[in-house]
């Protein structure tokens, strides 16, 4: 079993970054300016948050950070998004999801301009993913196909099973690793919470990727020996371990899964990483456009 190491795949991928951004400054260019937007206490998505902004740090990227409270009105939100949209020196807006009831994220989306939209969530973004034109990948499933890529790992003809159907991770990953390209070329199963038969399907899986959100849903009498384990859960349980009274664990049951894969990735430590990596790869994108 070898891990598929996040540390050391984003580690090299922002050294790359890094040198493009030198090479931007060294021309007279100002360096790639991200913006997020932040709204409400919700603590995972204050620490996401939290780690983009660190990252544009490290990697020589403006960041702005905007915060408000959970009663902020559509409104407001929408205003403050057209205002980026018009502002020359913003290269990529994000706004973190999920968002509160009244604020409709689907608007949100929708508001920021397709150019800035390094998130790559905008239907304009999404349709281009979809027609294989050169567009902003939604930064999850871009992430694990650059881990894939970096590994060397040879998907073609596979099968592969996505466990969950979201906007955001498992519908754009089954179309990703269903393309033409390397990694790429699966067969593509997306499973989902309807799904009658898991088990049986994820038990014929060379490649799982489980982004369902429930702690630990993928145990071993799931897996076939050798399988590729993709785990994009980030859930947080209850521990008397820690400071903070919580520890991360994946949607995969790592201890007993790992000693059947060829590769798994870790949780913290795996995809996460390889998510704000792929964000800032859009970020650099978008200042080049
Ligand atoms: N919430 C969970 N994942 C993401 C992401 O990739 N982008 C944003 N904006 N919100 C998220």
């Amino acid at each position: 079993m070898q891990l598929l190491d996040g540390k050391v795949v984003s580690t090299h991928i922002k050294e790359e970054i890094k040198k493009q951004v030198q090479e931007l400054t060294w021309a007279g260019k100002r360096p790639p300016h991200l913006v997020a937007i932040l709204v409400g206490e919700n603590p995972a998505s204050k620490a996401y948050v939290g780690s983009k902004v660190k990252t544009c740090a490290e990697l020589g990227f403006e960041s702005t950070l905007v915060t408000y409270s959970e009663d902020v009105s559509e409104k407001e939100l929408l205003e403050k998004i057209i205002s980026f949209n018009e502002d020359k020196n913003v290269d990529g807006i994000l706004v973190q999801l999920p968002l509160p009831k009244h604020i409709s994220e689907e608007k949100v989306i929708e508001t920021i301009h397709h150019s800035k939209d390094v998130d790559g969530f905008h239907p304009v973004n999404l349709g281009k993913m979809m027609l294989s034109l050169p567009t902003f990948v939604p930064a999850t499933p871009y992430g694990i196909m650059l881990m894939l890529q970096h590994y060397g790992i040879k998907t073609s003809g596979m099968n592969c099973v996505v466990i969950g159907r979201s906007n955001i991770v498992g519908t754009p990953m089954s179309l990703l690793l269903s393309r033409n390209t390397e990694p790429g070329n699966c067969t593509v199963t997306m499973c989902h919470s309807r799904t009658k038969n898991m088990k049986e399907l994820c038990l014929e899986a060379d490649i799982i990727v489980a982004a369902i959100g429930k702690p630990r849903f993928v145990t071993a009498d799931m897996v076939k020996e050798g399988a590729i384990i993709i785990d994009v859960g980030i859930n947080r349980i209850e521990s008397t371990e820690t400071k903070s009274g919580y520890r991360l664990v994946g949607d995969v049951d790592f201890d007993n899964v790992a000693p059947k894969c060829s590769y798994i990735t870790p949780v913290p430590g795996g995809v996460g990483l390889m998510t704000i990596c792929a964000l800032m790869k859009n970020t650099l994108l978008a200042r080049g456009k």
